[in-house]
């Protein structure tokens, strides 16, 4: 058996293209409105509603992330996005919940996973239960349709859910 000598090509277009390490599709979103606007640092306010869209709110390892690749101080890109109302950083309960809203989970269910959730916790989207435990958020496209609908639970993205099962998973949150 002959091994190949030859090293590895590098795939040129592979290298240039950032991704988040994770691998978490949501960063993708991010990435390709990074792309659209060729790195632009004054698309930032673009690229923070993209990530809010994809990720329900603007957590620190999402504002981390945008403020390395358009090469700007973290300090900058948190001031943009606490000053204006239309951005959301984390929310304060224990446990966060995000349903997607996207079109491809909407016409799976979504809607009724959102409608249970509600009437379960008493709160709604961008709120945080009295004893601080859920904070739901609804996001618009996580990058995961071949699974709708999806529901990220803790920053765990879960697949093909129904309302009993976000129901089963979040009450678990409460004891
Ligand atoms: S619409 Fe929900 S993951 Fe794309």
């Amino acid at each position: 058996m002959t091994a190949s000598t030859q090293p590895p090509k590098t795939d040129q277009k592979a290298s240039a293209k950032s991704t988040h390490p994770s691998g978490d599709k949501r960063f993708k979103v991010i990435d390709i409105t990074m792309k659209r606007n060729q790195h632009r640092q004054d698309a930032l306010i673009e690229v923070l509603h993209k990530a809010q869209e994809a990720f329900g709110y603007l957590e620190e390892d999402v504002l981390v992330y945008i403020a390395r690749q358009l090469k700007l101080p973290l300090s900058r890109v948190y001031g943009v996005a606490t000053f204006y109302h239309l951005f959301s950083l984390k929310p304060s309960g224990a446990h966060t919940c995000v349903v997607c809203l996207g079109t491809a989970c909407y016409v799976k269910g979504a809607g009724e996973i959102m409608t249970a959730l509600e009437a379960k916790t008493g709160i709604t989207s961008g709120e945080t239960t009295p004893d601080g435990q859920i904070s739901i958020v609804t996001a618009r496209c996580i990058g995961a349709c071949g699974i709708a609908p999806a529901v990220v639970f803790d920053g765990t993205v879960a697949g093909q859910q129904t309302a009993e099962s976000t129901l089963e998973r979040v009450k678990g949150w409460k004891e």
